[in-house]
């Protein structure tokens, strides 16, 4: 039996993409909802604004996952819901409404599987102290972490720290594309050390706050494959393997930047004057699982820019999905079985796999998505491939339960297992749905 007995089969999503009522309960601002409004930052200049309204509609929604049988579902929590200027005052509205979802969820005996930060920053941190580049800001999610674990930890037992925080400091700080829409390396670099900084302060706001349960971190980990065997293409995938996956796995998991990195960023005269000591010993406290978020992997060739490598588009004639994402599940495997050779043992939860399309009810309202049950089978073979292989694998989480704001983006890409019509929140499963129901129901693949 390949899946184990208890394997927590479910499906993610997160606050600013489906919740809406960005004004309502108390809610303060975010980063994301600054940097919609900038032209151009998004697709048809699309908003979260409304998303899925699942503030209004998540008992439906709750619901809805019980109908498809779902072990756990993972989301976050809106840091500006329950401290709208990011420290200071509680918005008592906030936390209840995350107590009230949570509730609902344990009633119908579906594990709630909470992240504390999902890129959805209170503006005021952004305005006081620069974001994720000021140190302060780790210290005021230290001081969240504790608050969320004070006010859902009777309830909660299974905690998330960051998601993907490769994705919140490089697109946020780096490229741009995310809020707050920062275009500069040295920033970046620093916004990437507060957020694991963060990431620790929390995991110790956790110990001390005497809860049971565990705590972990889900990062976005990908293989990087040189695009040729030449020398400048295989040191490139290790610079890229080192820039998105090592620059977080080891200081988390072994205490320590990868030496090769810190050598490419210092070669190049950006400054590391803002790791201080002690903060390595804080970021490498202990957690009790990873999270690992896979898409795909990547080709990777030597490029003349700021990092020395570049991703090289997928191979003439082969699939990708709508994102224009190579479709290469054999990385998810790889992936897990390096975890498990590489670093030290920890259970792992894959927190985030999923595809998207743009399928649309048939004239008999059906959603016919072949595609997205053909991407999740071989996914999910994958993962018990890497199971066989001796990695402790504990759940799976499908991004994502339904179509929502998919950043940048906007509402084009659809990831969900459930079709949302955003014109009138109508909510239909899709075929992939009652698929994954059978998984779920049997703990194993089906056709
Ligand atoms: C991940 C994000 C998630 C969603 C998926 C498609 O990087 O964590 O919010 O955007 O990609």
């Amino acid at each position: 039996m390949p899946f184990p007995q208890g394997f927590l089969w479910g499906a993610a999503t997160s606050s600013y993409q489906i919740e809406g009522a960005v004004d309502e309960g108390g809610r303060g601002e975010s980063i994301w909802d600054r940097f919609v409004r900038v032209p151009g930052a998004i697709e048809r200049g699309e908003t979260g604004a409304v998303a899925c309204d699942h503030f209004h509609r998540y008992r439906d929604d709750v619901d809805l996952m019980g109908e498809l049988g779902l072990r756990a579902y993972r989301f976050s929590i809106a840091w500006p819901r329950v401290l709208p200027k990011g420290a200071g005052r509680r918005n008592e509205a906030g936390l209840d409404f995350y107590r009230r979802l949570v509730d609902r969820l344990l009633e119908r005996d579906i594990v709630p599987v909470p992240t504390l930060y999902h890129w959805d920053l209170p503006q005021a941190l952004q305005d006081r102290h620069g974001g994720w580049t000021g140190r302060e800001t780790a210290e005021r999610f230290g001081e969240y972490g504790a608050l969320v674990f004070e006010a859902l930890g009777d309830r909660v037992d299974r905690w998330i720290t960051l998601n993907e925080p490769w994705v919140s400091a490089f697109h946020g700080y780096h490229t741009g594309a995310h809020a707050p829409g920062t275009r500069n390396l040295e920033a970046a670099l620093r916004a990437s050390h507060h957020l694991l900084l963060g990431h620790g302060r929390a995991v110790d706001a956790f110990r001390a706050s005497g809860r049971g349960g565990e705590i972990g971190i889900t990062l976005d980990l990908q293989v990087s494959d040189p695009a040729t065997d030449t020398e400048a293409d295989v040191e490139a995938a290790r610079r890229s393997d080192g820039h998105t996956n090592r620059w977080f796995l080891d200081p988390v998991l072994r205490g320590s930047y990868p030496a090769d990195m810190v050598a490419v960023h210092e070669d190049a005269g950006r400054a590391f004057d803002h790791v201080r000591p002690g903060d390595l010993a804080t970021i490498a406290k202990p957690i009790d699982f990873l999270g690992m978020n896979y898409y795909f992997r990547r080709d990777v060739a030597a490029a003349d820019n700021e990092l020395g490598f570049t991703d090289v588009p997928p191979r003439a004639g082969e699939p990708t999905t709508e994102m224009g994402w190579p479709i290469r599940p054999d990385g998810l495997r790889d992936q897990l079985l390096r975890l498990k050779r590489e670093y030290p043992p920890l259970p792992i939860y894959v927190t985030e796999n999923g595809t998207s399309d743009t399928a649309e009810p048939g004239p008999d309202g059906r959603i016919e998505d072949a595609g997205r049950i053909d991407y999740l089978r071989d996914h999910f073979a994958a993962a018990e491939e890497a199971i066989r292989g001796g990695v402790d694998l504990r759940g799976y989480f499908v991004w994502s339960l339904m179509d929502n704001f998919e950043w940048a983006l906007g509402y084009r890409p659809r990831f969900g297992l459930v079709h949302v019509d955003f014109a009138t929140q109508e909510r239909r499963p899709k075929a992939s749905a009652a698929w994954y129901a059978r998984v779920i129901g049997g703990n194993a693949i089906v056709d």
